[in-house]
């Protein structure tokens, strides 16, 4: 037993520990008396301009985007998805979304149909996390507007398959917003080979920014109604919001110290090598999903098939309640990890774990085969204690 560790199997909520580089622009950017990007012209802001500019230009390399400027930032996935969903949006819309979508998805569709504005289908996933595909097909409408597609579901790992959704839904003239938040960083999210209207990033996760960066991407064409407007340092002589680009979805100051810090994690996977990253994180989950099935009373969920997955695993383990689990892990072994049922509660139904939810590990580039381990040694001494009680 050591509650002094701390091992971390939570980069699924927020990555941790960031690459070096990623404390040090922050710090460097906050120190060093920034000024406020877009406003006024002296020095110090230009500095911080050309910042966020860079910040656009990674972010556009990483996902293959041919426009920086179609880049909007936001505070994070949930406020680029909100921004998505009430931007394009009008009453009398249909919207298809996936049971592995999460609250930040589920809420505002839920919000906008209660208001009667408009109406949804869900399409059920198998408790692997895989969508029905030949539902989606029949799920089509003719005011279908929006096909919302979770890239990675943040409950068990599952990649959905984005591109055979997206042409679908273009082959119906509907639009696609991608929901990367557990992909970004994870596997290749490459917009130049799937037809993407919108995707949605957070950079804390698998980016391995700082949190309260993210972002919207909106294909050249497609206009959005802003839902927060105000400060853009330009047109400032005009009561109305600039339609431009990408000041239309962007008021009030940007996070210049979060956007110096995403700027490094970007370059750390670009350095490192995603192909790289990718392996390392498969092959945790593999011998985490190994170790767990051996131990007695332990049930994963998800896919087997590891390569079609994040490094997300989600188990239970019989006559112990997840919540205490994850007490005992953390009081007792000192290992962190997220345990309920993770804002995603159409997930834990298609997995057969709702309402009481999973134990969720989710391992990152930073963790070993010993830190595997020793977690597996930790429920495998939980299981033996408890059936032993
Ligand atoms: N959505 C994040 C998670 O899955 C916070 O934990």
């Amino acid at each position: 037993m050591n509650s002094e560790l701390n091992l971390y199997f939570d980069n699924a909520a927020t990555s941790w520990p960031k690459p070096e580089p990623v404390y040090g622009a922050a710090e460097r950017c906050l120190r060093g008396s920034w000024g406020n990007p877009g406003r006024s012209g002296h020095t110090r802001t230009l500095e911080a301009d050309r910042l966020v500019y860079r910040a656009r230009e990674t972010l556009a390399r990483f996902f293959h985007i041919a426009d920086p400027g179609r880049i909007v930032f936001a505070l994070n996935a949930t406020d680029a998805l909100n921004m998505a969903i009430k931007g394009l949006l009008e009453a009398g819309d249909h919207v298809l979304y996936t049971a592995m979508d999460h609250n930040s998805v589920l809420r505002p569709l839920g919000g906008l149909r209660r208001a009667g504005l408009i109406s949804t289908t869900m399409i059920p996933c198998s408790p692997e996390g895989y969508p029905d595909l030949d539902f989606m097909e029949r799920s089509f409408q003719r005011r279908t507007r929006l096909l919302v597609i979770n890239h990675a579901s943040n409950v068990l790992g599952t990649i959905l398959p984005l591109k055979e959704m997206a042409t679908a839904a273009h082959r119906h003239g509907v639009a696609v917003l991608v929901d990367a938040s557990q992909s970004a960083g994870a596997v290749p999210v490459d917009l130049a080979a799937a037809p993407v209207d919108m995707l949605a990033f957070t950079g804390h996760k698998g980016l391995l920014g700082p949190p309260g960066t993210g972002g919207l991407y909106v294909r050249p064409g497609l206009d959005l109604k802003p839902w927060r407007e105000g400060g853009t340092g330009s047109h400032s002589e005009m009561d109305l919001h600039p339609e431009t680009m990408p000041e239309r979805l962007e008021a009030g100051t940007l996070n210049s110290p979060g956007l110096a810090g995403l700027i490094e994690g970007i370059k750390f996977i670009e350095e490192t090598g995603l192909d790289k990253i990718r392996a390392h994180e498969v092959t945790l989950r593999k011998r985490l999903r190994r170790k767990l099935e051996e131990i007695k009373g332990v049930t994963v969920y998800g896919p087997a098939d590891d390569d079609r997955c994040t490094a997300v695993l989600s188990f239970t383990l019989e006559g112990v309640d997840c919540g205490e689990l994850g007490y005992i892990l953390e009081s007792s072994f000192g290992i962190i990890c997220r345990t309920g049922l993770h804002c995603a509660p159409l997930a834990h139904q298609a997995a057969g774990t709702f309402p009481q939810g999973t134990v969720r590990l989710s391992p990152g580039y930073f963790t070993s085969d010993k830190d595997v381990d020793y977690l597996a040694g930790a429920v495998a001494e939980i299981s033996a204690f408890t059936r032993a009680r």
